[in-house]
């Protein structure tokens, strides 16, 4: 067993990994936290996306050994537990939520994004939900979401 200390959703944490085991596994098997999906386990569908460190990453990509030290944040971290996080609202607004399958990997992806850059192009908005599979909406509602969701989160922005 191997000892790996990270901060996860604000809490300091040690996981007791086997060794080989993903940053996916890890959060869906050892610590239940289910609202990552696997899809690909791939790397090709982005459902798996996680923040590390401020970076959106593909979490079925990452060995959880390699993440000693590292702030890690799922879909879980971002609510505060009453409210829905500015850029979970505008999907829900947006109507951008079909089976939900792929919505908190383009969450995580598009919280990445805005808080690196609250002023993203439409391109570069456009870029980040390239990495990402949806079966359902067809993409159009992606970014009518993610156009909102970064209106939202610069009001946020503004309340603080
Ligand atoms: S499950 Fe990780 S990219 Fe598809
Ligand atoms: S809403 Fe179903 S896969 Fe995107």
């Amino acid at each position: 067993m191997q000892a790996v200390n990270v901060t996860l959703n604000g809490e300091k944490k040690t996981v007791y990994i086997e060794g080989g085991e993903t940053l996916l596994d890890v959060l869906r098997e050892n610590l239940e936290l289910t609202g990552t999906k696997y899809g690909c386990g791939q790397g090709a569908c982005g459902a798996c996306t996680v923040v590390v460190n401020g970076e959106a990453v593909k979490s079925c990509m990452v060995l959880f050994r390699k993440l000693e030290g590292a702030e890690i944040l799922t879909i879980e971290g971002i609510s505060d537990g009453v409210h829905l996080h500015p850029i979970q609202k505008a999907f829900v607004d947006a109507d951008a939520v079909h089976c939900g399958f792929c919505t908190p990997g383009i969450i995580m992806e598009l919280y990445a994004l805005f808080t690196k850059n609250p002023d993203a192009s439409e391109e570069e908005i456009k870029k980040a939900l390239n990495k990402h599979l949806c079966r359902c909406t067809g993409y159009l509602p992606l970014i009518e979401a993610a156009k909102l969701a970064q209106k939202y989160y610069k009001e946020s922005l503004k309340e603080v």
